[in-house]
């Protein structure tokens, strides 16, 4: 991969160790993936700030980095933590968690990555069309190429922090038009109403796909919330980082193969995503983090009507979402409801702190529950996860 003299100098060491780390992780890449440059980037989103996810190792390399004196050159911003500090009572009590947690999220501040814990940055600030971006995070990467049409590869945590620290990325990938178009048709034949439905319609085109870019016939009109869903799923069980919903098919699309998705198909990967038939300890909303759309849509359907004692209801919010849709905070709270900032139920500890079954409207969440906090899922739509929750 070609490197400027500047870029060399930073290879090389003459600014510093935290530099050369970072200069070395972005050749590593390129070079794997046969960039022929570094291009700047616009913004950086970094994953891995879940205790519960990195562990110590990565800790002590954050502080290395940190002592270092790396700083961040553009826009950065990261992905939920394993703790809600404004919701303590709700988490799991132990002080190691606690204190390495709050380590970590120190750590990225004192690099320059704005301490907004969340998986939908973009609802605070959108990056332009077109803008290269060096996003980590499946849901954030996918939701960034197919519906904000910038640009990024799925990042991992560390080459999201270098490029970061960098100002740029190796140039490969969806950063190259050519990689960018569709390769299959996706045609729906099932009428698909919900979230959790495009949920499900992701979980299935993920598994036959993998890294294959689809494009959608026959969505019918969806709405922002069921594309976020759609993607994240896609991005969960494929290695999928950009897709067409139907409005913006290139149209080539003719000459592509073409898959049909009917009922049954839809049918069997919902059923997939429920490994329980028992009444859940916590009914989760907000994986990905609500938009302020959906906070209004559950404090509506909350209005007026309280929460079973017997069963928790959580909605993960980015702060700025939760300031903004406070109204709705208000209305979800005097149902009995918790709205958490910072964090979402993968990436805490939802066993130990007595969650044995998990009700969802998240495909992505019922998918990875399992392995990922040992807990049963029941998956369902919003209306259903609402109802669940409440009283008669
Ligand atoms: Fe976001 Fe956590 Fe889901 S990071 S996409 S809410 S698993």
């Amino acid at each position: 991969m070609y490197l400027t003299r500047e870029e060399e100098k930073l290879y090389e060491g003459e600014e510093g160790w935290s530099y050369q780390v970072a200069m070395r992780i972005l050749v590593k890449l390129g070079d794997l993936f046969e960039a022929d440059r570094l291009i700047s980037i616009d913004s950086a989103h970094i994953s891995g700030v879940s205790y519960k996810t990195i562990g110590d190792a990565a800790i002590e390399f954050l502080e290395a980095l940190s002592e270092a004196g790396a700083k961040t050159k553009v826009t950065s911003t990261a992905n939920p933590a394993g703790i809600d500090y404004n919701h303590l009572d709700e988490m799991v009590k132990q002080p190691k968690i606690h204190e390495r947690q709050s380590r970590i999220i120190k750590l990225y501040r004192n690099m320059g990555i704005k301490p907004i814990l969340t998986c939908t940055p973009y609802y605070i600030r959108k990056p332009k069309e077109g803008t290269h971006l060096a996003w980590a995070e499946s849901s954030t990467v996918i939701y960034a190429n197919s519906i904000l049409h910038s640009w990024t590869n799925r990042e991992g945590g560390p080459s999201a922090l270098a490029a970061a620290l960098i100002g740029k990325t190796p140039n490969y990938g969806v950063h190259k038009s050519e990689n960018r178009e569709a390769d299959v048709v996706i045609k729906v034949e099932a009428d698909i109403k919900n979230e959790a439905e495009f949920g499900a319609l992701g979980i299935h085109v993920g598994r036959i796909l993998n890294d294959e870019i689809p494009s959608f016939e026959d969505l019918r009109h969806p709405r922002e919330t069921q594309l976020k869903h759609l993607g994240a799923s896609m991005a969960s069980t494929g290695m999928i980082s950009i897709f067409y919903p139907c409005t913006t098919c290139p149209k080539s699309s003719d000459r592509l193969e073409r898959i049909s998705v009917d009922t049954d198909d839809l049918k069997n990967a919902f059923e997939s995503l429920s490994t329980s038939s028992e009444p859940p300890d916590m009914i989760y909303i907000g994986c990905p983090h609500c938009s302020f759309e959906e906070m209004k849509r559950i404090a509506l359907r909350l209005r007026g009507r309280k929460i079973r004692n017997s069963v928790k209801l959580w909605i993960c919010t980015s702060r700025h979402i939760r300031r903004r849709a406070e109204n709705y905070v208000k209305m979800i709270e005097s149902a009995g409801g918790k709205v958490l900032s910072d964090t979402c139920a993968i990436v805490t500890w939802l066993k130990e702190i007595g969650i044995n079954v998990l009700m969802t409207n998240s495909a992505k969440t019922a998918y990875y529950a399992p392995t990922m906090n040992r807990v049963e899922t029941v998956f369902a739509s919003l209306d259903q996860c609402i109802e669940a929750a409440c009283k008669e």
